[in-house]
């Protein structure tokens, strides 16, 4: 009996875009993942839909699906410029929030709802009435990983990208700055503004201890430490230099170092090193499972059923947008 080969193209686009990611996914899992990207690409051009990721997403959906990459600052900027139908948010929950509310007449997807955020998690907008009748006249400024109804509750938002210049920007002596105590703490250092401030911390940061730092310096003579923000103040102390993610991204494009510690969620790190070859990274794993939430199979069944699609109450939003505007003004 004749068999009959069934030719399959000798390289697909999808077989291509493993060149990005071959340092940090191995070949077998590849497999695993090329009908979920191929599928991906075809969605968004059928649905005329754009995908924004975190940098903390891994690597197969942040080097191979993702249109849009950057920080929680980044994001909120380009949610604005979209001109695609549809918006996929590779992200949290609040994520895919803020880019509904500066984007109203666009369908945000988000690709699994229980993508949430332990900072947004630890306030509400009834604690932030509280708070400005404790300290009347006191402004609010409030970090994006929040609900849109604390947004709405607030003067101004601000993004780990941002928060120094926005501080020193309001040239006032004391803000009530939630809801992350750290990143409050880790602020008030650099600008010596006052900060009142909310118990609220990230899962994932409050996780790092200084000694845990001196252990992997001492173990790697000439290490380069960059911490983010949301890190406990003793933990930022140790590090060369903190910033948001994005700013942590361009200084291993710029500075560089051999060997890099990236005190923050560990997809970051087999992000840059599947674009920064020539760099160490040395890796404590910290996940965050919100983020982790997201996966390629979940992006394709949001592009296929075009869903969840995010809401938000229309009243809520203008005053949540207001806060986030004077932000992005800034
Ligand atoms: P940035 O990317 O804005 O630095 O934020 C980090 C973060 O934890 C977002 O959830
Ligand atoms: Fe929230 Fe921390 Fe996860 Fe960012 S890393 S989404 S701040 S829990």
């Amino acid at each position: 009996m004749e068999t009959q080969l069934v030719e399959r193209p000798a390289t697909r686009t999808v077989d291509a875009l493993y060149e990005r990611v071959k340092s940090v996914i191995p070949a077998m899992e590849w497999g695993t993942f090329a009908d979920d990207i191929e599928a991906i690409l075809r969605l968004k051009r059928e649905k005329n839909a754009v995908i924004l990721a975190h940098n903390y997403q891994t690597p197969e959906i942040f080097h191979c699906v993702a249109d849009v990459t950057g920080d929680s600052l980044a994001l909120a900027r380009e949610a604005q410029n979209v001109e695609a139908d549809v918006i996929v948010m590779a992200g949290v929950a609040f994520m895919a929030e803020t880019a509904k509310i500066l984007n109203p007449a666009k369908k945000v997807l988000i690709p699994d709802m229980g993508a949430g955020c332990s900072l947004a998690d630890s306030i509400t907008a009834a604690d932030v009435r509280k708070m400005r009748e404790a300290y009347p006249g006191v402004p609010v400024v409030t970090y994006v990983n929040t609900s849109a109804e604390v947004k709405a509750e607030s003067d101004i938002c601000c993004t780990s990208g941002n928060a120094k210049r926005l501080i020193e920007k309001l040239g006032v002596p004391r803000v009530i700055m939630i809801p992350d105590e750290f990143l409050a703490q880790n602020i008030a250092r650099e600008t010596g503004v006052e900060m009142i401030t909310w118990q609220g911390h990230c899962e994932v940061h409050e996780r790092f201890t200084p000694e845990e730092i001196r252990h992997w310096r001492a173990a790697h003579p000439g290490l380069v430490v960059l911490a983010h923000p949301e890190c406990p103040p003793e933990v930022v102390a140790e590090a060369d230099f903190s910033g948001s993610t994005a700013h942590m991204s361009d200084y291993v494009s710029q500075a560089g170092g051999e060997k890099v510690l990236l005190v923050t969620e560990c997809s970051m790190s087999d992000n840059l090193a599947a674009s920064h070859p020539d760099v160490e990274f040395v890796r404590p794993c910290n996940l965050c499972p919100h983020m982790k939430k997201i996966t390629l199979r979940s992006i394709r069944h949001a592009l296929e059923t075009m869903s969840v699609e995010v809401k938000v109450d229309p009243a809520v939003s203008e005053r949540a947008r207001q806060a986030i505007e004077r932000m992005l003004a800034v």
